[in-house]
């Protein structure tokens, strides 16, 4: 019976990843430490309240305390580290935010789950492994040509990214230095049900149901390569399991969109099966995001090739899976638009009719 310490599990693929993890093990226990800001949400976990072997913990990644006490208590043999500060133009506005829980809260981890892991200098309880859940933005921005491997040399460019690269960095040295068994992953951009409707696709359904104005930076024509969130959940489990120590794993499925290209989309499906009101006049063309990157792809050949991981969703399918997901559960959207991000928005979109 493996125990998974997954934090930051009541957000979007944290949640994804504990559903997925549930319904896939029967002999697995499961803690999932979140602090609950306004992106983590119990209500994704709701069909799990009650299994035995799944216990939520409220707490930050942050506090020495409580890790120490989760440790003590619990024989933890996985640490799956979702906590995040997530979004890039929250990023922008308030990066002190993002270093203390990325960066500062990563180090937390790492140094709790070394003290209780290591046996002798060096030597750790066989078994153990802390998965480090990272993304592609760490690598920068891509022109029209050429992908990502783990081999790019990283070159963050927003607050986030920058945060999110000196996680990865941190974690890399505890391999390189106290041959702590870790891996990295760096997923593209995820889609699917339960992201925090302040993410372009969440955003632009809701967006579309209220019948007002999507915006999109700039020129509308940034790439982002997506990943239904269930697979980045399986390529993750297959990390844990059989990823070389020491490794870091690109994930994506080769599924670039430029924003506009994926707006439109959204727009037309919604056209046909919603109400014909919802067209591409609601688009409006906004101030572009600061320091925007302009492409992000993925090349998986790694993971495909060591850990025979394959994609199993089109972006056809999962698309509408997902389009048809938020449509089905408009009390979700309500209840997650909270006062706060109420206000956030208002800030944001406000002006758009
Ligand atoms: P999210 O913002 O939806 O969820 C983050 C969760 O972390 C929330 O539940 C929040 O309450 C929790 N949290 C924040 N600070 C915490 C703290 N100090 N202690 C404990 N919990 C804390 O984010 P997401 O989109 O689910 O992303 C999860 C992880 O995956 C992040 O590390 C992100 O960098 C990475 N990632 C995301 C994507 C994507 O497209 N969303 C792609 C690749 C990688
Ligand atoms: O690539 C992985 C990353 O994907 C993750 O590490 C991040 O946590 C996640 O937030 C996401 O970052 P992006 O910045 O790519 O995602 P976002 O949904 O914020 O934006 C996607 C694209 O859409 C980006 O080019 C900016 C643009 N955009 C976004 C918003 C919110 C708009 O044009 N208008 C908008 O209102």
């Amino acid at each position: 019976m493996k125990t998974y310490l997954v934090t930051g599990g009541a957000g979007f693929i944290g949640s994804n990843f504990i559903a997925f993890l549930l319904d896939t093990y029967k002999d697995i226990k499961i803690i999932n430490l979140d602090k609950l800001t306004y992106a983590g949400n119990l209500e994704n976990l709701i069909n799990y309240d009650g299994f035995e072997n799944y216990k939520f913990i409220k707490g930050d990644i942050n506090d020495s305390v409580l890790l120490n006490e989760i440790f003590e208590n619990n024989e933890i043999d996985y640490v799956v580290n979702f906590a995040a500060e997530s979004h890039v133009d929250r990023s922008i506005e308030n990066p002190s935010i993002f270093v203390e829980t990325n960066v500062l809260g990563t180090l937390n981890l790492l140094n709790t789950a070394k003290k209780f892991w290591q046996k002798a200098e060096d030597i750790y309880i066989e078994g153990k492994k802390f998965i480090q859940i990272s993304t592609d933005e760490v690598y920068g921005s891509l022109s029209n040509e050429g992908y990502f491997t783990e081999e790019t040399p990283l070159d963050p460019h927003s607050p986030y990214s920058a945060s999110k690269a000196s996680a990865d960095l941190l974690v890399q040295s505890f391999f390189d230095t106290y041959k702590f068994p870790v891996n990295i992953t760096r997923c593209s951009n995820n889609y699917g049900p339960f992201q925090f409707p302040e993410k372009l696709i969440p955003l632009v359904i809701h967006q579309c149901i209220e019948k007002k104005q999507i915006p999109i930076y700039g020129d509308g024509l940034n790439v982002r390569d997506w990943l239904f969130v269930e697979d980045h959940c399986s390529a993750v489990d297959l990390v844990i399991k059989n990823g070389q120590l020491g490794e870091v794993y690109n994930i994506g499925g080769h599924n670039e969109k430029t924003n506009i290209g994926l707006v439109n989309k959204i727009i037309g499906y919604l056209n046909e099966e919603v109400d014909e009101n919802i067209n591409k006049e609601l688009i409006t063309f906004v101030k572009d995001r600061k320091g925007h990157d302009r492409r992000y792809a993925i090349d998986p050949t790694k993971i495909e090739k060591e850990l025979q991981w394959k994609p199993k969703y089109h972006f056809e399918t999962g698309i509408i899976k997902t389009i048809d997901w938020y449509l089905d559960n408009s009390e979700w959207l309500n209840n997650i638009l909270d006062d706060e991000y109420k206000k956030y928005y208002q800030k944001n979109y406000g002006k758009l009719n």
